[in-house]
């Protein structure tokens, strides 16, 4: 990588789909190198954006975007970790997500008219993926993900605020009112119920975003149907709880990364395997069979897919049990997904 095309990164001009070079290049270095210069360019941003201290671990609070005086973006701490009581103070806190297994808890409150999604933990663990929220959401942006406006401290962890989406999370059974994806009553149901057209607009859009993040050296760690919110009065998907994705290639640390294994390619389940772009390849082929197959697992059977055949050739392309016959990046699997729609 030179100089240049890096001083380019740190600048934020390093943007364009187009520009695979630099990030082919990014993805090259060692992984130490690729964590202090993402540092640097988050120190940059956030000096950019009147946020003085460095990196996003540094960074006691921020905000995305200036949207003038407000009584949620403007926090940079609050003296409790009772968030919920905090939020009903300012506004009216119409839905609590408790018992979730990533430790977060997350709350939805109107002020003023407008709508909010706060999330917040104070675990270790759960604080250090929140963390990795901002880095992500500060690097990555696409119209379709569920925006991070801002973060601020609690006195043991921390608290995102992101706009609030419309819609029905396609697979939470904990989500007030929720139930099974296996029920007909769920908003996984409801969702396959639609025109064709629509799941594969859907599905497109998933393919979108993911090429939006991989742009910028990023791969999906923990994509699920738990990450879609289907809007099934305007017909529109949204992403939300991306926080755990993370500058990649990586080695995996663990014997089994986060994620749903109905989502998770074979070296997600291999300690001290490289997980890359191709990785990110696999998951979203398994997108593409869960929300298109006819089976309750995205079964992979070519009776129960409800696409075109050439459609179910880039799925399977893209699901390679080995890496070096998927797709090579995910800018890849999207040609060929947009060429199988337009035939
Ligand atoms: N921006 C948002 N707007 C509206 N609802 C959201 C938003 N983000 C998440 N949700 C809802 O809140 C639930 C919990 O959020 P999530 O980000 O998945 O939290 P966790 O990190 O605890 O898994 C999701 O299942 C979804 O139903
Ligand atoms: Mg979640």
């Amino acid at each position: 990588m030179t100089t240049r095309s890096i001083h380019h990164w740190l600048t934020g001009k390093w943007n364009s789909h187009s520009d695979q070079r630099h990030a082919r290049r990014f993805s090259a270095l060692p992984a130490a190198d690729r964590v202090s210069l993402y540092e640097t360019r988050l120190s940059v941003i956030h000096t950019r954006r009147g946020c003085p201290a460095a990196g996003a671990a540094g960074c006691r609070a921020g905000r995305v975007r200036s949207v003038g005086g407000h009584p949620l973006l403007d926090l940079t701490s609050i003296e409790a970790d009772d968030v919920e009581a905090f939020l009903s103070g300012l506004g009216v806190v119409f839905v609590v997500h408790r018992g979730h297994d990533s430790g977060n808890t997350s709350a939805a409150v109107e002020i003023d008219g407008r709508r909010w999604f706060v999330k917040w933990a104070t675990d270790p663990e759960a604080v250090s993926h929140l963390k990795s929220a901002v880095r992500f959401h500060t690097t990555v942006s696409h119209p379709a993900i569920a925006a991070l406006r801002g973060w601020f401290t609690l006195p043991s962890g921390m608290a995102l605020i992101h706009d609030w989406i419309t819609g029905k999370v396609l697979n939470d059974p904990l989500v007030p009112g929720g139930v099974p994806r296996a029920d007909p009553r769920s908003a996984f149901a409801r969702f396959r119920r639609l025109d064709l057209r629509e799941n594969l607009a859907a599905v497109s859009t998933v393919f979108d975003v993911h090429r939006a993040a991989a742009d910028q050296g990023f791969v999906a760690v923990d994509f699920y149907d738990g990450c879609l919110i289907y809007d099934f009065g305007r017909h529109a998907v949204r992403l939300c709880d991306l926080d755990c994705y993370r500058p990649g290639p990586y080695i995996l640390d663990r014997d089994r990364q986060y994620g749903s294994t109905r989502f998770m390619a074979p070296e997600e389940f291999r300690r001290g395997a490289q997980i890359d772009e191709r990785t990110t390849v696999f998951t979203l082929g398994r997108a593409a069979f869960v929300l298109l197959s006819n089976g309750q697992r995205g079964e992979q059977a070519r009776s129960l897919w409800r696409g075109s055949d050439t459609q179910y050739r880039v799925a399977q392309t893209a699901t390679q049990a080995d890496p070096t016959r998927r797709y090579q990046s995910v800018a890849e699997l999207c040609r060929s997904w947009r060429s199988a729609l337009s035939q």
